[in-house]
């Protein structure tokens, strides 16, 4: 995970634009629950969904990495957030919508933690809710032994990042980090655990958690979203 980063994070990923892509999940979420007041977001990372949908909704958070939760606790320093593990974190609050973004469902890494997560998910939502999952990528598109390498500004140096996808199971990733400023340079070595999951074993995990699915090709990265809607 990102422990050792976390206070990189949002220099790495300051390509990704959470303002539209709150936008749309907004939308995404009125046009099915009309009513929707309440968004559980779960891998909040950092908080920058949070940040924008806190506009739309009365918003709470979840994550497994508290380094990343201190972030979003300094974003939002009123905001509910919670340390807990996707697959069986347990709220007193129900919610009319829960999030999964920007792939954070991969950490599950095997199909029986992935349906634990979302039948976890699912128990957090009101009658008539509304789950969305962003997927990680399809087994097609992990290309085992792919190498890529970045160079990002974080306003007082840079991070120079290089990851090899390893061919173990359903997707390793090793990230080396070079982390430059004043105070010299330092190195990070991280390794993230995931696992790719096909279109079938993402629409059972929604079908077993009883959520009526719905499946958008492009989604809000072109990577697809998940949509289960849970009766009333
Ligand atoms: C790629 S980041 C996405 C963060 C945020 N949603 C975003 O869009 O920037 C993946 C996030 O998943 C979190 N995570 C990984 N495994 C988790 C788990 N089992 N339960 C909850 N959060 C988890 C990580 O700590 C990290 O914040």
């Amino acid at each position: 995970m990102f422990t050792k980063t976390a206070k990189q994070y949002d220099d790495v990923y300051s390509y990704k634009d959470y303002e539209g892509e709150s936008e749309l999940i907004t939308t995404l979420v009125r046009e099915r629950v009309p009513n929707a007041t309440t968004l559980l977001d779960v891998a909040c990372g950092t908080g920058k969904h949070l940040e924008h949908l806190s506009k739309s909704f009365e918003c709470q958070g979840v994550d497994l990495d508290t380094e990343m939760l201190k972030i979003s606790e300094e974003r939002m320093p009123e905001a509910r957030l919670h340390n807990g593990d996707m697959c069986e974190f347990s709220l007193n609050s129900k919610f009319d919508a829960v999030t999964c973004l920007f792939s954070s469902i991969g950490y599950t890494k095997t199909v029986d933690r992935m349906e634990e997560a979302v039948s976890n998910m699912a128990n957090h939502l009101n009658p008539g809710g509304m789950l969305l999952v962003e997927p990680w990528i399809t087994p097609e598109a992990w290309i085992p032994g792919r190498v890529h390498a970045d160079k990002y500004e974080t306003g007082d140096g840079f991070v120079l990042r290089m990851g090899v996808a390893e061919p173990v199971d359903r997707g390793r990733l090793v990230l080396e980090y070079m982390i430059g400023n004043s105070n010299g340079i330092s190195k990070v070595t991280e390794t993230h655990e995931m696992g790719w999951f096909t279109h079938d074993e993402y629409s059972n995990a929604f079908t077993k958690a009883d959520l009526k699915l719905e499946y958008l090709e492009e989604g809000l990265t072109g990577r697809g979203i998940y949509i289960g809607l849970k009766p009333e």
